[in-house]
């Protein structure tokens, strides 16, 4: 028998395909599958003129799956909107924290988005795809002295978050070459996600304490070896609603109005990143366009008020820039039947490529690349390789009658899930590959087992 969707949606697996709307085609946060995502006559998906099943073929299982028509297109909305609606000058980062490797640090590059670092390894990642220092911020709330001497050597922003940090920048600092420094804030808004994501509230290890704010920005104001440009705060990942966002840009343009006392003159105000995507049919996030919109309203209102001239205006998105853009497709292995209580499938993955369900109880949905016209008769529960009972990728999953050799793909993979991989149980890590136009590139090597036991030491008494 045919089963209903659980969400009501009709049994086909090309229900997940890209919608028009009023001939409009919505934000790639608003989808399930990336823009190219086509189903080709074999009755098989194909995402950016590229057969996923031939990919896999080729490239081997597990592989994460890049559409580079939909990275550029979430770049390009953010981009265009910022300079439609803000009447300054505005900076659109890439939170690169999200999946930070060569080709994608390209990507966003050559879309005129900067970088958001978070560590000396993602900063040298992106010097070394190219990215000019100039559009590179350097976050982090516990920065190593090894992690600031490379950021000040290469001339990048550093978004200070602490004292400790305020005191080295001191001392690393020369009055002669000042070191760009913003200042980070934990801004007090709540918003409504998951608790391990959330950084805005006032219980956060991120950032200086508002009620610090007149010793910080005294602080700052007598060293000249520091040149504070302006404020960043962040107030959480995968939000849908749009008040806190507001409510973010109304409280740090009193902020910036506050440091005019301490004659700080500054000129940049980042808002951070959060706006959610769709990885189920039953979200809604706002698109990049309102988001964005809003923010550029907000900020433009709130000067006006307090009469200070526009800053320049950052924000900094991670997910809703790539997340949808990628899909990970696995191969199709054993299953376990228990009668009357579940069936188990197993793919060749799973909390290795993908820690985000076992962590933060992440809901994916997922089609079967080379079946998608194919009705979906079954529920089952997608489990991974690793052993661990908690390796589930996805709990009741409406698919048709599956084979071992068939290709899941999992859509909205492309944040947080290459970034977060581990080699648990020693599984190599996938490879990626980038596809647009028929073609597909490899971004990332897949791991093998030298790879694995590259770091291992054998002390000789052991031998
Ligand atoms: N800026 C800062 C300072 C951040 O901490 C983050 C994310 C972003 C920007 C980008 O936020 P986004 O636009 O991606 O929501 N691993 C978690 C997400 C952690 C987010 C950490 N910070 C997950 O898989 O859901």
């Amino acid at each position: 028998m045919v089963s209903t969707h659980p969400l009501g949606i009709q049994a086909s697996g090309s229900q997940y395909l890209p919608q028009k709307l009023n001939n409009t085609t919505l934000s790639p946060n608003q989808e399930l599958l990336p823009l190219s995502a086509r189903v080709n006559r074999h009755d098989s998906l194909e995402i950016g003129g590229c057969d996923v099943t031939t990919l896999v073929e080729q490239f081997g299982s597990p592989l994460y799956i890049l559409d580079e028509e939909t990275l550029r297109t979430a770049c390009r909305q953010y981009h265009d909107t910022f300079k439609q609606y803000y009447k300054d000058e505005s900076q659109v980062l890439y939170a690169s924290k999200a999946w930070n490797c060569l080709a994608i640090c390209a990507i966003v590059a050559s879309e005129g988005l900067g970088i958001d670092v978070v560590s000396g390894g993602e900063l040298y990642t992106a010097l070394n795809a190219g990215v000019t220092p100039d559009k590179i911020y350097l976050h982090g709330n516990n920065k190593s002295r090894d992690e600031l001497v490379l950021a000040i050597e290469s001339g990048c922003t550093i978004v200070a978050d602490n004292w400790y940090e305020l005191k080295i920048l001191v001392e690393l600092a020369t009055n002669s070459s000042p070191v760009r420094i913003m200042l980070r804030l934990t801004p007090g808004i709540e918003c409504h996600t998951h608790e391990y994501i959330r950084t805005g509230h006032l219980d956060s290890k991120f950032g200086f304490d508002p009620n610090d704010l007149d010793q910080v920005f005294g602080f700052v104001s007598k060293q000249p070896s520091l040149n504070c440009v302006g404020l960043h705060a962040h107030i959480g990942s995968q939000i849908f609603e749009r008040q806190p966002h507001r409510d973010l840009a109304a409280v740090m343009v009193q902020w910036l109005r506050d440091a005019a006392k301490y004659n700080l003159e500054l000129t940049e105000l980042n808002v951070g990143g959060g706006l959610g995507i769709k990885y189920t049919e039953s979200d809604d996030p706002p698109s990049i366009e309102e988001w964005s919109k809003a923010i550029c309203e907000v900020v433009q209102q709130a000067c006006a008020a307090e009469n200070l001239p526009l800053p320049k205006l950052l924000c900094e998105p991670g997910r809703s820039l790539i997340a949808t853009a990628c899909v990970t497709a696995y191969s199709i292995g054993s299953a376990k039947v228990i009668p009357d209580l579940r069936t188990y499938v197993t793919i060749d993955g799973g909390m290795s490529d993908n820690p985000r369900p076992i962590t933060y109880q992440s809901v994916y949905r997922s089609v079967v690349a080379n079946k998608m016209s194919a009705a979906l008769t079954e529920t089952v529960t997608l489990a991974g390789k690793h052993c661990e009972s908690g390796d589930i990728l996805i709990k009741n999953a409406q698919l048709p009658k599956t084979e071992p050799g068939d290709i899941l793909v999992v859509m909205g993979t492309g944040a947080y899930n290459y970034s977060m991989a581990s080699n648990y149980n020693r599984l190599p890590r996938p490879a990626a590959v980038l596809v647009a136009n028929g073609e597909a590139n490899l971004i990332l090597l897949r791991e093998n087992y030298q790879d694995i036991i590259r770091q291992d030491c054998l002390p000789e008494r052991l031998k």
